[in-house]
């Protein structure tokens, strides 16, 4: 079982810059909400309640700012900074006490997920007893990602990190499932030619061991990348265009914790007060 999860929310946002120069990316909008509320919303579903959120060192503020515990949406948010950031695997060693020899979840702090049967999905993930799992989604440009080569029943053949031949189009998205042997094999890695620990590293010694498995997040479902300003834009049409459309907010923290019956009507009503007169507020009120 997993019931804890990191969110990798460090890095300097370069690519990003001006707009990160003194504002975290993760706290940049994706049309209505802070990016951060979408990866904490997909561990909301899963049903996940102990988080650590990993930020960039000096950003601390700004996240208490907006999330300032987790008591107002029923869960256990910790927090951590990073110095510089040396890879995803950085999250484990950062982690490790928060882990606690226990099995955890990654999330990076700027993938966007949305489909259908997205929730059943990841509960079932949660369900992981040993190895690891990763989650697989067809992409037009596979030599972006980390991207996986399985069989015709879905067994996983080979990883690689962003392959300059083509090699698979089911990119490995930004959400992974681990079993609590994570820290020590994350401890195993060297940082690669650009002097980060790899993720795809950390995998290919699953593989190996025959303790890999996957998901595939169909056409249905929606996995979408915020790491330039093109894709903020993009992703925040997707949002509006949804919402508007249907009426329901994507990412609404306090309704995920309000039908998993973590918080109640006291709650939303705090938290009404806390957001202010907004349009996040009016979604708030329908609620209860
Ligand atoms: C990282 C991982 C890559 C994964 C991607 C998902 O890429 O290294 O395997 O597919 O996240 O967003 P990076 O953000 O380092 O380019």
């Amino acid at each position: 079982m997993i019931n804890k999860a990191i969110i990798l929310a460090g890095g300097m946002g370069t690519r990003m810059s001006p707009l990160t120069k003194a504002v975290n990316k993760q706290l940049l909008p994706i049309y209505d909400k802070p990016l951060i509320f979408y990866p904490l919303s997909i561990l909301m579903l899963a049903k996940i309640k102990d988080i650590l959120i990993i930020v960039n060192k000096g950003q601390l503020s700004q996240y208490k700012k907006i999330l300032p515990d987790g008591k107002r949406l029923g869960i256990n948010i910790s927090f951590k900074e990073q110095i510089s950031p040396r890879g995803l695997p950085d999250a484990f060693l950062l982690g490790e006490k928060f882990i606690d020899n226990k099995n955890v979840a990654l999330i990076l702090g700027d993938n966007f997920f949305y489909g259908q049967n997205l929730t059943s999905k990841l509960i079932n993930c949660t369900k992981l007893k040993n190895g690891a799992k990763i989650i697989l989604h067809k992409v037009a440009k596979p030599e972006s990602f980390g991207v996986a080569k399985t069989s015709k029943n879905g067994k996983i053949l080979s990883i690689k990190e962003k392959p300059k031949k083509f090699f698979s189009d089911l990119a490995i998205t930004g959400l992974y499932f681990f079993d609590k042997k994570v820290v020590e094999y994350s401890k195993m890695l060297k940082p690669s030619f650009r002097n980060e620990l790899e993720i795809t590293d950390l995998l290919k010694i699953y593989l190996r061991k025959k303790k890999l498995t996957s998901d595939i997040l169909g056409r249905g479902g929606a996995w979408l990348d915020t790491g330039s300003i093109e894709d903020f834009y993009k992703t925040s049409s997707f949002v509006s265009a949804i919402e508007n459309r249907q009426g329901f907010k994507i990412g609404c923290l306090e309704e995920i914790a309000f039908n998993n019956k973590w918080i109640g009507k006291k709650e939303i009503l705090n938290a009404i007060q806390f957001y202010g007169k907004c349009d996040y507020t009016n979604y708030l009120k329908k609620l209860i």
